[in-house]
């Protein structure tokens, strides 16, 4: 395993991803798992409001300024360099973690130089972490573009919907297509109804191997999550007692040894 992991969460859209991001760093912080780092890799940017961080400025707003017209960048500063320095400016310093939101993806033109040299940054900058969360955009674009590269956990998140785990599916096998490295992958089927927990393991087993996860969580439908989304309270501050967070809890505890030790 890295010494700085990166754990990816990936799914069809609006099953929990950025809920269960927000838990993973919530119980690797209360592992003492420190420095983390956040990674908002979703174009719509909704990780910093459950985390609690304001985000002022994004990967993809430098990845433009710097491309468009190479506005503000002081001519005796090597582009480069410049680039490096606003990243480390986009880095939101949070509450015993850093938050870096990735914000839109490239329009159309030649962007080469200016990706090639953010993402060398950012390698080198995840490498600064005990680890790293990646809050990734739904469905399948990031792992096609490959901006989801080489990740240590993939964590696949599914309501219980046959489209959600037939997303997964397909992940699965562009992830192998594109042979993306993936050291550990875990399942979780989220938002489930009371008494249907056996229905939806048979609905999972139908469309995955479950044999190819390290593990597979279930965690509950609940209404403490539904009314803190509502109330925009910060998910690292709701009360660790309630019966989904113990299930995320349970669940995380699958995470190898070497990233919440
Ligand atoms: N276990 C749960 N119980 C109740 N509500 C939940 C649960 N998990 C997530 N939610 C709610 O479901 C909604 C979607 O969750 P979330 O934003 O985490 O999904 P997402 O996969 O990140 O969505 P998107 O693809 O739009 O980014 C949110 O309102 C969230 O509060
Ligand atoms: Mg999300």
């Amino acid at each position: 395993m890295a010494t700085s992991p990166c754990i990816a969460v990936v799914g069809k859209g609006g099953v929990g991803k950025t809920t269960l991001a927000a838990f993973t760093l919530r119980y690797l912080l209360e592992k003492g798992v420190r420095p983390l780092l956040a990674i908002d890799a979703d174009p719509s940017s909704c990780f910093g409001a459950v985390l609690g961080v304001e985000v002022e400025e994004t990967v993809g707003g430098i990845r433009e300024d710097t491309r468009s017209t190479a506005k503000g960048i002081p001519e005796d500063t090597p582009k480069q360099q410049y680039l490096a320095l606003k990243v480390q400016q986009a880095v939101v310093e949070a509450q015993g973690f850093d938050f870096l939101a990735m914000g839109r993806p490239e329009g159309s033109g030649c962007y080469c130089f200016v990706n090639n040299v953010l993402r060398d940054h950012l390698d080198r900058l995840t490498t600064n972490y005990r680890a790293s969360i990646i809050d990734c955009e739904a469905g399948l674009e990031h792992i096609s573009r490959r901006t989801t590269r080489d990740v240590q956990v993939m964590i696949l998140v599914a309501d219980p919907t046959i489209k959600a785990l037939d997303t997964l599916a397909t992940i699965l096998d562009l992830t192998s297509s594109l042979k993306t490295r993936v050291d550990c992958k875990l399942l979780l089927l989220n938002r489930i109804p009371a008494g249907m927990e056996e229905k939806v393991m048979e609905a999972a087993r139908s469309r995955l191997d479950l044999y190819s996860f390290e593990a597979v969580g279930l965690v509950p439908q609940d209404s403490v999550i539904f009314n803190a989304e509502l109330a925009g309270q910060s998910l690292l501050d709701i009360s660790g007692e309630i019966a989904s967070y113990q299930a995320y809890f349970h669940f995380l505890r699958s995470l190898q040894s070497d990233i919440a030790s």
